[in-house]
């Protein structure tokens, strides 16, 4: 067998204009979304070791690294409470407070970054004593337990001015209640991000010496998703889309980019993708010892997760590669 030697992709590679009008897939700054931590106090930043470059903030420095964000083009900010213990309890009860650490977090973004889209994480895990996403008794996770309580956190929190609220809790049934519950305190507007697809995942340990939010006891197994499977994948979506999800997320990004491509496939609404803190922790730590250029990793992953068909991106490194999608 002979191959004719006329066929030569590499023409369309020649030069800088060939390869930009043949690039099939972009990344702008509004793809992105920054997650941060809000803890309580001012002018205060709290470096968290695994995690390079991200700080717990105060809420007054969290309004300006949200202005930051905006400013570069970054198109929302998915927040998380850092909660101390005594706050902290069976029934996430401090979720709900209208003048709590979280609420007054929202309120203060909305006032002076209004243009940001605000993203609220619905889970119990940071306001819980057990460190679980869901209510717990005998050591198991009550999943219709926890469904009321993810509801009032979810209206609480469009109370205080989200524009999305987002489950990452995996309970069965919750984008439903949070749906009718947004719906019945005439919170038609307000979108659900639903964590969808998510994984018991390792690479979340960075983000859980963020929060101190480990689970007390026992691992997340019995409602995040086997990194086994796939198909079961399809049934989430099928079912967050049936109940009412507007983003349907799949998390962690770069191992499940097979999952995320199909889901493409599956569903028209937007898929969002979680780079999480493992993903980004290798990538810093990497880049420390000088084995990997963080810049150009970052970008390329981020349009890894672009051609696997995310439309919006939760990145620690929102702001670095927003800053680099300018030059
Ligand atoms: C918990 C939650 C987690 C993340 C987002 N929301 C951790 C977990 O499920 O244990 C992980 C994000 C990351 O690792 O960056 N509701």
């Amino acid at each position: 067998m002979t191959y004719p030697i006329d066929i030569r992709p590499r023409r369309n590679r020649r030069t800088a204009a060939l390869r930009a009008c043949m690039q099939e897939t972009q990344l702008h700054a509004h793809n992105l979304v920054l997650p941060a931590f809000v803890m309580e106090g001012e002018h205060t930043a709290v470096d968290i070791p695994s995690m390079p470059g991200c700080q717990r903030l105060s809420i007054d420095l969290l309004v300006q690294k949200a202005r930051e964000a905006a400013d570069l083009g970054v198109s929302g900010i998915a927040l998380f409470p850092y909660l101390t213990d005594d706050l902290k309890d069976s029934c996430a009860k401090e979720s709900v407070n209208p003048d709590g650490l979280f609420q007054r977090a929202i309120r203060a973004i909305k006032q002076n970054v209004p243009e940001l889209l605000v993203i609220t994480d619905v889970a119990m895990d940071p306001y819980s004593s057990d460190g679980h996403d869901g209510f717990v008794e005998d050591g198991e996770i009550i999943n219709d337990t926890t469904l009321p309580i993810l509801a009032a956190m979810a209206v609480a929190q469009a109370k205080a001015g989200a524009d999305i609220v987002a489950p990452s809790d995996m309970m069965d049934g919750r984008v439903a209640v949070i749906r009718e519950a947004l719906d019945a305190d005439g919170f038609t507007t307000v979108g659900i991000c639903s964590y969808c697809v998510k994984y018991a995942s390792a690479f979340y340990g960075p983000f859980r010496d963020a929060l101190d939010s480990a689970p007390r006891g026992g691992d997340k197994k019995t409602y995040q998703m086997d990194p086994a499977n796939k198909r079961e994948a399809f049934r989430e979506v099928e079912l967050d889309e049936a109940e009412g999800a507007d983003w349907i997320m799949v998390k962690p990004g770069l191992p499940y980019l097979d999952v995320m491509s199909q889901v493409r496939e599956q569903t028209a609404l937007p898929i969002a993708a979680y780079h999480v803190s493992g993903e980004y922790a290798m990538l810093c730590a990497a880049s420390e010892k000088g084995w990997i250029d963080y810049d150009a990793c970052l970008l390329e992953s981020l349009i890894g997760f672009r051609r696997a068909g995310a439309d919006i991106i939760f990145t620690y490194g929102a702001l670095d590669a927003a800053r680099l999608l300018q030059n």
